[in-house]
């Protein structure tokens, strides 16, 4: 059964997602080009300097590697000015209702985020305490859909992965988990990759959410 569950953190438990997406558009508006919600897809659980790479790809745009660095460091200035605001109001629906309903059950908890901000973002949202081993940006070297993160998540938790169930908003999230050979619930409306479950949100979860047979 599952013994674990670990969280994506962007668009799962934190409405940060927005942010992310604000600060790609003031910088693709800046070089001139339009940012859809729907481009937006395509870099949703994305890595930082991919997801400019793929940018650049979508909107045709070149550009050397020192005006990379200044843009991505952009980026992450945006970023941060976007959220030097939040707090507990921030949280996506249900999440600290689900996260005590799983401490209640005797579950262990993790993040599992390649966000070099998760630090921060779970320290201004107060999600920090809920959480035994917290996975980010700067302890691991690949970027999901590579596994590393997930099973350095397992590892930590010194649990098999088969015995984790995990969060995901993003395809490249979903992929990441299931190649580390996990159980996935999807928390997006619908079905992403190869995620076992779907849900819209962690509102009025139960414990039947971890039931996979
Ligand atoms: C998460 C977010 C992405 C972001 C990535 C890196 O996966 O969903 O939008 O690009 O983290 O985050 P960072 O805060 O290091 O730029
Ligand atoms: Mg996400």
């Amino acid at each position: 059964g599952i013994k674990a569950v670990v969280f994506d953190l962007d668009g799962v438990l934190v409405n940060t997602d927005r942010f992310h997406y604000l600060a790609w558009k003031r910088i693709l508006w800046e070089l001139g080009k339009e940012f859809s919600v729907e481009d937006n897809e395509q870099i949703k659980g994305v890595a930082r300097s991919k997801s400019l790479e793929i940018l650049l790809q979508m909107k045709n745009i070149t550009m050397s590697e020192v005006e990379k660095m200044r843009v991505l460091r952009k980026k992450n200035n945006l970023y941060l000015e976007y959220i030097t605001e939040i707090d507990e109001e921030y949280l996506l629906e249900g999440v600290e209702e689900f996260l005590e309903l799983l401490k209640f059950n005797g579950l262990r908890t993790a993040i599992a985020s390649t966000s070099d901000n998760t630090s921060l973002v779970l320290e201004m949202t107060g999600l920090k305490k809920y959480f035994d081993v917290i996975i980010d940006g700067h302890k691991v070297k690949a970027p999901k859909p590579n596994p590393e993160v997930y099973l350095v998540c397992a590892m930590e938790l010194q649990i098999e992965p088969d015995e984790c169930a995990v969060f995901e908003d993003s395809r490249a999230g979903v992929l990441s988990a299931k190649r580390a050979g996990m159980k996935v619930v999807a928390v997006s409306g619908r079905i992403i990759g190869e995620a076992d479950k779907c849900i819209e949100s962690l509102k009025n979860l139960d414990m039947n959410i971890l039931d996979f047979q």
